[in-house]
């Protein structure tokens, strides 16, 4: 038998897709659009995008400046919550990839209501969609533009590692239980399981990938790796929470696009895919790495008061995605080595998003942490004055400076 066929995994889509990206102008949403439209194939790829806080259109810009990968995007502004919207883009869908989310964990504490109303009402909306063109497959009106019938759309969800909570010592399968912490993770949990749902209950074509920790360009600068960096360049202090011992595994973007990628094409439905990074680090040593490549000292690190509900461990076991041919193609190294390069040669970027709204959600996030914050000791361990600060945080009031 010929071995290449025996383990070369079916393709589930059409030859040339036409896939709806919910999403498409966030950081991985628009990472997975550059990649599949530079790759110059025939997929054709319609972007909804609400363009919130985090939804910049300017990241699509390499595709839309290129007449070649232009002619195969169409960007639609609009809610994933709005069916009016959502579901004549579905019709014309053969997949369905929702990145569409409110991905920060620390607004999601600060005001959860957003993640529920997108990260379940908009994971609803866009399910019932595809439960109509279900129906329509099945009785023959689902038709491509050359006549030819056509299968229901199938139908990615875009979860996390965060549904199964913190994990201390064991690598998560994804046959263990969800146990969300956060409104983030509750909201994903939930859409998540909305979308199985519509699998067992609708016989819809469903698959669920769950990816850790990413970075690389184009981050929002909210979250850790892009927040230390900007602010170490322009030498303000870094808020490590609580003792900066929490471990993440960092996956660079393009490999999570990649990996969401391969289960959209090659997953089983119904099925629920892990994509671990395979750099399982404690922060402090995230942050002294940042730090050695900019040239900054860690003094700038402030230990200051912990996430409501930090989650200590985050892992994941990857070999199921690895069995269907899938791996990691870009090592802690040189993702962060390429990220660091990114945020230096595009100061413009995050600069016009450091503006504006910004201000607000720094004040309210942080003022009174770094009043409170000590310095964070050594980069390996020790916080000094990482007690100190958890019992003031505690007791909602700010630590005291250890001299
Ligand atoms: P992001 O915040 O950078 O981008 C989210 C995008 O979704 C933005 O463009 C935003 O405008 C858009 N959006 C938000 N609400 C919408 C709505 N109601 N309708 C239409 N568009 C809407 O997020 P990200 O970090 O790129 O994450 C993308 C997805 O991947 C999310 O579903 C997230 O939960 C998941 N995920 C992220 C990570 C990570 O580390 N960043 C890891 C695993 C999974
Ligand atoms: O694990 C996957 C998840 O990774 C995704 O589902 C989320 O969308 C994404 O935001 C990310 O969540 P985290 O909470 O892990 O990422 P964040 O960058 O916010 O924080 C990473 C770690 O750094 C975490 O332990 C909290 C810590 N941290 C974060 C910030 C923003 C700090 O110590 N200080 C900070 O200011």
């Amino acid at each position: 038998m010929n071995r290449e066929a025996a383990t070369t995994p079916i393709d589930r889509l059409p030859p040339s897709p036409h896939l709806l990206v919910t999403g498409g102008a966030g950081f991985i949403g628009s990472a997975f659009v550059r990649e599949i439209l530079a790759r110059g194939d025939r997929t054709r790829i319609t972007v909804l995008d609400k363009l919130t806080y985090a939804g910049n259109r300017g990241n699509l810009a390499s595709v839309e400046a290129a007449p070649a990968q232009a002619a195969r995007l169409r960007f639609v502004e609009g809610d994933i919550a709005d069916a009016s919207v959502v579901g004549p883009l579905v019709a014309e869908a053969d997949a369905v990839v929702n990145w569409a989310a409110e991905s920060h964990v620390d607004r999601s504490i600060l005001d959860p209501e957003a993640f529920l109303r997108t990260g379940v009402i908009g994971v609803h909306v866009l399910l019932e969609a595809c439960r109509v063109e279900a129906a329509r497959a099945a009785a023959g009106e689902r038709r491509g533009m050359d006549g030819a019938a056509r299968p229901a759309p199938r139908f990615l969800q875009v979860s996390t590692d965060e549904v199964y909570g913190s994990v201390e010592t064991v690598y998560s399968r994804e046959g263990d239980a969800l146990d969300p912490r956060s409104p983030y993770s509750a909201a994903k949990a939930a859409g998540e399981l909305l979308a199985r749902s519509y699998f067992v209950t609708f016989g819809l074509d469903v698959v669920i990938t769950r990816g850790s920790n990413t970075y690389g360009p184009f981050q929002h600068p909210e979250k850790l790796i892009p927040l230390f960096i900007s602010n170490a360049m322009d030498d303000q202090p870094l808020p490590l929470y609580g003792d900066g011992l929490q471990r993440r595994d960092w996956l660079y973007v393009t490999d999570h696009a990649g990996a969401v990628e391969h289960a959209l094409h090659h997953g089983a439905t119904g099925e629920v895919y892990n994509v671990p990074g395979e750099a399982e680090l404690p922060n402090r040593e995230v942050v002294a790495e940042l730090l050695a490549r900019l040239g900054k000292p860690w003094s700038l690190v402030r230990s200051v008061a912990d996430r409501p509900g930090h989650d200590r461990r985050y892992a994941m076991d990857g070999s199921k995605l690895r069995a269907l041919g899938w791996q990691n193609a870009v090592s802690f190294q040189q993702g962060i080595g390429e990220t660091v390069d990114w945020f230096r040669a595009n100061e413009g970027w995050w600069r016009a998003i450091r503006s504006g709204e910004w201000d607000a959600y720094y004040a309210r996030q942080y003022s009174a942490r770094l009043a409170g914050g000590v310095a964070a000791g050594s980069p390996g361990g020790s916080p000094r004055g990482a007690e100190t600060v958890a019992a003031a945080a505690q007791a909602h009031e700010p630590a005291p400076e250890l001299g």
